[in-house]
């Protein structure tokens, strides 16, 4: 099974769109889902920098509108989470289509000529254009996706292994999309935002642990396993604004193998731990969106199972298919 290509360098430049099919227009859009590799390498091949990069993901209530057979384990909507003080809201989404280059037209070229194949088979709940802001940081001023693990680590993070042997190769993904209210992140010292996140501000060092505050944003995300182990997931966070309306913020997307492990750093965030000592930083930024994906390999993209077609029982990796996957030909192509 080959997996999408999740794991890139951090983005320069990324849209992160999120659709919803209306009802009776599934089997339009899947015809779309099917396309979709060679919709990507027609503008791919001809990008000189060959950075183009496209991740589906499909939501757990169109999972299970058009699919049949066996079903993700960890597979099911964004829930709400709601404190005392801060609320992550659970917003609608039946596709997610991660798009990053180098170069923000190819990435109009490509979201363009997806949204025009879909048609009315899809409406759009957001899209934002995001961008990289001087040395990978957010608008906060920090520089973010430091701790991200990498190489074999980071693979490991993001892809379903032998626990949910016939989704193998596979992903979960988590998006949210936070406006931050910068006027008053900035009133404050810059001492108070190190402290709001963990690390120093200008040379990104992360403060040892016995210097981290309670609430500190790096404090709260650092989970274990009950081995000890530290849980990782991959993001690829980035920075977005629109003058006019006056909006600034974070678009987060977190990718990991099991979303039980985001899920858990949210509650840590939005909730506290302990219960109370919530994220320093949600004090500055609002979620305003909140979905969950499931983000399948590309053979499933290629041969997908749908209701009816006989391709749910268990043989999807048997069949012939016609196109070859989208990153495939990317590899191919450096080769
Ligand atoms: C770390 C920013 C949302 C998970 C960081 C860091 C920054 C940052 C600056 C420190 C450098 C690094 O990347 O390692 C933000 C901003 C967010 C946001 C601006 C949105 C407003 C989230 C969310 C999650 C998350 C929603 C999880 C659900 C993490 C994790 C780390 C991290 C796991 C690394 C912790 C470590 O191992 O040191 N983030 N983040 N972040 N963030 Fe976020």
């Amino acid at each position: 099974m080959v997996p999408q290509t999740i794991v890139e360098a951090p983005a320069v430049a990324a849209t992160f769109m999120v659709l919803t099919v209306p009802e009776g227009k599934q089997t339009q859009a899947t015809e779309v889902i099917g396309n979709l590799p060679s919709i990507f390498r027609s503008v791919e091949f001809r990008e000189p920098e060959k950075s183009l990069n496209l991740v589906v993901g499909i939501g757990s209530d169109f999972y299970d509108r058009v699919y049949e057979g066996p079903r993700p384990a960890h597979l099911h909507p964004f829930e709400e989470l709601k404190g005392d003080r801060h609320t992550a809201p659970s917003t609608p989404g039946d596709l997610l289509l991660h798009i990053r280059a180098v170069r923000r037209d190819v990435i109009f070229e490509l979201a363009d000529l997806i949204l025009r194949e879909f048609g009315d088979a899809v409406e759009i709940a957001d899209s934002t254009d995001g961008f990289r802001y001087f040395d990978d940081r957010d608008l906060l001023g920090f520089v973010d996706g430091s701790e991200n693990p990498r190489g074999q680590f980071a693979d490991d993070a993001v892809l379903v292994g032998d626990a949910d042997p016939h989704f193998a190769g596979s992903s979960y993904v988590i998006v949210q999309k936070y406006l931050h209210d910068l006027d008053a992140w900035r009133a404050q010292s810059v001492e108070a935002q190190e402290d709001a996140i963990g690390r120093t501000k200008l040379e990104n060092i992360e403060f040892p642990d016995d210097k981290k505050a309670a609430d500190s944003h790096v404090k709260l995300n650092t989970i274990h396993a009950p081995d000890g182990r530290q849980l990782k997931i991959v993001r690829d966070n980035m920075p977005f604004s629109e003058f006019s309306p006056n909006v600034k913020g974070t678009y987060f997307i977190g990718y990991a193998a099991d979303p039980g492990v985001t899920e858990q750093m949210l509650r840590h965030m939005f909730i506290g731990n302990p219960p109370g000592t919530t994220d320093r930083i949600l004090d500055f930024s609002t979620a305003k969106t909140g979905c969950l994906f499931f983000v399948p390999t590309q053979d499933f993209l290629d041969n997908q199972p749908l209701k009816g077609s006989g391709a749910g029982s268990g043989d999807s990796g048997t069949k012939a298919t016609t196109e070859k996957p989208a990153q495939a030909a990317k590899a191919g192509d450096a080769s």
